[in-house]
Order: structure tokens, then C-alpha cells, then sequence
């Protein structure tokens, strides 16, 4: 047993999608979020500058005390997985390879979407991790950044966010796909506007839940699970506390307690 949190970052608030189903698969562990609202968007920035933020973010989670970590950013996740994983001695899980197996399992007809990042979509993670399991199945990519300011804005059904859905989506629902995976952790944000314009038959995948089961096995697998209580959940953020609360609001129906830090320091 291991009574220390798991640590949880994304670049924003994106990252709460995964915390929700986080709270729901793991209850009794305690967590320490990070969105580091200050330099949001990651999606626009270098490999390197995405690094250098996110190996900050994980000495100021190891500073408070984490057992584990995991990426609730595909942004990161598809780009500086393998650079954190050889530097951090701790468990580290991440967002894409959870992701290609809801996909996989999920498209009948082997002709898929994948929407993220321009980093996410550039590093063709998605793509390589679906075709290295099933080389005949059919990927179709297309980066929507404006979705993430949309989500950290709170604007996810207004007119707006259905006109932006339709601008970036258009494309991809004339390729005839059955599923469509959110390859960012803010899109499930704006999963009702994109599953509406998508229409039913599309399976909109969304990595969260796999993400947290498979937190769940990697703490199993090393006996690192917490007590048998209710976690607590901590929140921090770079800058504009009072928008990440009511988004944490809205999403997670928890009333959280955000502090501001400046993860810089770190
Ligand atoms: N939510 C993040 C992702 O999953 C990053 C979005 C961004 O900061 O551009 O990719």
C-alpha cells in the first residue's frame, strides 16, 4: 500500500476529463492536479519548449510528494513521454497508447478520425500506435486548435463552439469513419457539439477512461494502491484561479480548492 497521491498535468484545464474518470476507477486515491493555465496552449509550441515546461511540472509534483504520474496531456504524451519517462524515476502513465486501444476496439468498418493538437497530430503518435496494431486500418488526421481555448473559455455549446465544430470537422465526416478519437484532453469538453455534428454512427472515443484503468493496473501490478478511504483532490494552476474553478465546477461537480504556483520555480 502506498498512501501518497497520484500526480495528474495537462497544459489547462483539459486535464480534468481525465481526473473525472480518475475519481471514478481509482476513489480511494488521493490526486494533486496541475494545469498550467499561465502557457497554455502546448499544442502551438515546440517539442522543446513542451518538455522544458513539462519537466518542471513533474519536479514540482515529485516536490509534493507523488508516487505516480500521469499525462493528462496527449500534447505531452506524444511528444515528451519517452524523454520524462527516462529522466523520472516514478511511474509515469500517458494518454495515446490508452487511446489506439479504445479505437481499436471500438471501429468496425477500420476507418478512423483523430483530432488533437497541430504537436499531437504532427507527431503522427496516433497514427503510428493504430497502424503498428492493424496496419489496414484507414487514419484520417486533422489538428483543431481552436478547440482548446474554446474549452478553457467554457464555451463548449454555444454557437460558437457548433460553427468551429463544423469548420474543422466537415472534412472528416466525409471520410466515412465509425470512429473518431478526441486526441486532446480538452475536446471531450466539447464531446456533446462533436458527437451532434458527427451523428450517431461515429463512435466518439475519448482516452480518459482507459487512461485511468490503466493507472489502476500499473499501481495493482507494483502493490502502490492507497487506503480505503475516499481521496482528496488538490488543484493548482499557473495563473487565473477563479476560470479554473468554476470550469472544475462545471465539470467535476467539486467545489476545488485552487492554489496558484509558479511552476517555474521548479
Ligand atoms: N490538453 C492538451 C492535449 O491533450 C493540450 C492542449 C494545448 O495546450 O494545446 O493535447
Amino acid at each position: 500500500m502506498d498512501k501518497r497521491p497520484i500526480g495528474i498535468f495537462d497544459s489547462g484545464v483539459g486535464g480534468l476529463t481525465v481526473v473525472k474518470q480518475v475519481i471514478k476507477e481509482l476513489p480511494n486515491e488521493d490526486t494533486i492536479y496541475f494545469g498550467d493555465t499561465a502557457r497554455v496552449p502546448y499544442g502551438s509550441k515546440s517539442k522543446e519548449t513542451v518538455t522544458e515546461f513539462s519537466r518542471q511540472i513533474m519536479r514540482f509534483l515529485i516536490k509534493n510528494n507523488v508516487k505516480a504520474v500521469i499525462i493528462a496531456c496527449n500534447t505531452v504524451s506524444s511528444n515528451c513521454f519517452e524523454a520524462l519517462r527516462a529522466e523520472f524515476d516514478l511511474p509515469i502513465t500517458e494518454v495515446v497508447g490508452p487511446g489506439v486501444e479504445s479505437c481499436l476496439a471500438a471501429t468496425k468498418n477500420g476507418r478512423v478520425g483523430v483530432i488533437g493538437t497541430q504537436a499531437t497530430i504532427n507527431s503522427g503518435a496516433y497514427e503510428n500506435g493504430i497502424k503498428a496494431k492493424d496496419s489496414s486500418i484507414k487514419v484520417f488526421q486533422k489538428a483543431c486548435p481552436l478547440f482548446v481555448p474554446l474549452a478553457e473559455e467554457g464555451f463548449t455549446e454555444n454557437d460558437i463552439a457548433k460553427l468551429t465544430v463544423k469548420t474543422y470537422l466537415q472534412e472528416l465526416k466525409e471520410k466515412n469513419i465509425d470512429t473518431l478519437i478526441l486526441g486532446c484532453t480538452h475536446y471531450p469538453m466539447l464531446k456533446k457539439t462533436i458527437g451532434e455534428f458527427m451523428g450517431d454512427e461515429v463512435h466518439i472515443v475519448d482516452p480518459a477512461m482507459e487512461t485511468a484503468r490503466s493507472m489502476k493496473s500499473c499501481l495493482e501490478k507494483l502493490s502502490m494502491t492507497g487506503e480505503e478511504t475516499e481521496g482528496s483532490h488538490i488543484f493548482y494552476c499557473s495563473d487565473n484561479c477563479k476560470q479554473f474553478n468554476a470550469i472544475c465546477k462545471k465539470n467535476l461537480g467539486l467545489e476545488c480548492r485552487v492554489h496558484k504556483v509558479n511552476v517555474e520555480k521548479y
